[in-house]
């Protein structure tokens, strides 16, 4: 008899093997999940999700495809935060910290509660990379959330109603298109791709198994 937990999934109670992750253990309830899922490896930041142990005041936040279920753990999951995104020409953006007052002006709201690190499912410094983009500084702000998957759980918790990941997303498109220095390797390698250099490399590859291509990718040479 396998390890059994009690989890409430939408305030309904399953039992479900305890090794399962959050999301494993969903679709073992007889979930399927259509939204809320994606990469299953904790890269893609749809399975944003919260929850609470039974007798624990604190209300924690995780990936849903990351974490382990544990025994009277009631789960609510966020497919989809509704982020302020603002639409704009990353061609005709101005680089200076202006730009950030004119999109999210809320970032000079922020009250400094730092509620968005400890929310974020990455360990990342959230209010820091605020801090950064308020003062222009994209080069850092673009550093320190490099690592943002975008689940928006930081946004959940902030009294300011700041969309981070979106600020965030904005300062490096305005690193990588105008700050960081340019590399001659990455335009060769562009112009090679554009003059059909691997045309025929890749009408090859797409004609493999995909046994033999994850073999391929997994003793691939990584270029120095
Ligand atoms: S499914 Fe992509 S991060 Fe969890």
């Amino acid at each position: 008899m396998e390890n059994m937990v009690n989890i409430f999934l939408f305030g309904k109670k399953y039992a479900v093997p305890a090794n399962l992750t959050i999301m494993g253990a969903m679709e073992y309830a007889g979930y399927q999940l259509v939204r809320g899922c994606g990469c299953r490896n904790g890269f893609c930041g749809a399975c944003a999700t919260i929850y609470r142990i039974a007798g624990d005041r604190e209300l924690k936040v995780c990936l849903a495809c990351q974490t382990k279920v544990e025994d009277n753990m009631y789960i609510a999951t966020l497919p989809f935060f509704p982020l302020v995104k603002q639409v704009y020409d990353v061609e005709k953006i101005s680089q200076s910290e202006a730009v950030m007052m004119q999109l999210y002006p809320e970032i000079y709201a922020c009250v400094g509660c730092n509620a968005c690190t400890k929310a974020c499912t990455q360990g990342l410094n959230v209010m820091q990379y605020i801090a950064y983009a308020q003062r222009g500084d994209f080069e850092a702000c673009a550093e320190e959330s490099f690592d943002c998957v975008m689940c928006g759980v930081c946004s959940s918790r902030c009294p300011a109603g700041i969309s981070h990941p979106q600020v965030a997303m904005l300062a490096r498109r305005i690193n990588g298109k105008y700050l960081a220095p340019k590399t001659e390797h990455l335009e060769n390698r562009v112009k090679e791709i554009k003059d059909g250099t691997f045309e025929e490399l890749l009408e090859a590859l797409m004609q493999k198994p995909v046994s033999e291509m994850k073999e391929l990718y997994n003793n691939r040479e990584i270029e120095k």
